[in-house]
């Protein structure tokens, strides 16, 4: 009886602790990017946590397979579109709002024209941006 109320106790502690530890680390450190298989998030969507200032590379299934992409406002993104992996600058800014709604129609900043951005991105970068909503 004595063990059992030990690991109770730990138990609570470790989940009462749990929640503000991750939401600091949500709140300061990383930025929350929602991508969908289908243009104007529709199919299967995933949000995918991302610390600032790092590569993330798109997981299988979505990896050139991508129709949307948008970010939780404090913080707008640079996607790769035309690499492997994250470019320097990347290929084009993503903001709150509108976000990128439909990949597969995507105004290409480089070229000024409309591409078939959503089949070939692989990579996003995330900075953190207090005025971005
Ligand atoms: C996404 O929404 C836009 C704007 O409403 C629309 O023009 C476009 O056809 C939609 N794309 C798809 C694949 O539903
Ligand atoms: C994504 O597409 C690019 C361009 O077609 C290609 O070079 C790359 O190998 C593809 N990546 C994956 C993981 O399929």
């Amino acid at each position: 009886m004595k063990s059992f109320t030990a690991v109770f106790l730990s138990v609570v502690a470790f989940t009462s602790a749990l929640p503000t530890t991750i939401i600091d680390a949500r709140a300061e450190d990383q930025a929350t990017a929602t991508v969908c298989q289908g243009e104007n998030f529709t199919g299967d969507c995933i949000d995918i946590p991302a610390n600032y200032n790092q590569c993330v590379v798109l997981p299988e299934g979505y990896i050139n397979n991508t129709g949307s992409f948008k970010v939780a406002p404090g913080a707008f993104c640079r996607i790769t579109y035309t690499a492997d992996t994250c470019s320097l600058h990347g290929d084009a800014f993503v903001y709150p709002t509108p976000g990128a709604p439909t990949l597969h129609h995507f105004d290409d900043p480089a070229t000024g024209t409309q591409i078939d951005a959503g089949s070939t991105f692989t990579s996003f970068l995330c900075q953190q941006c207090s005025g971005c909503a």
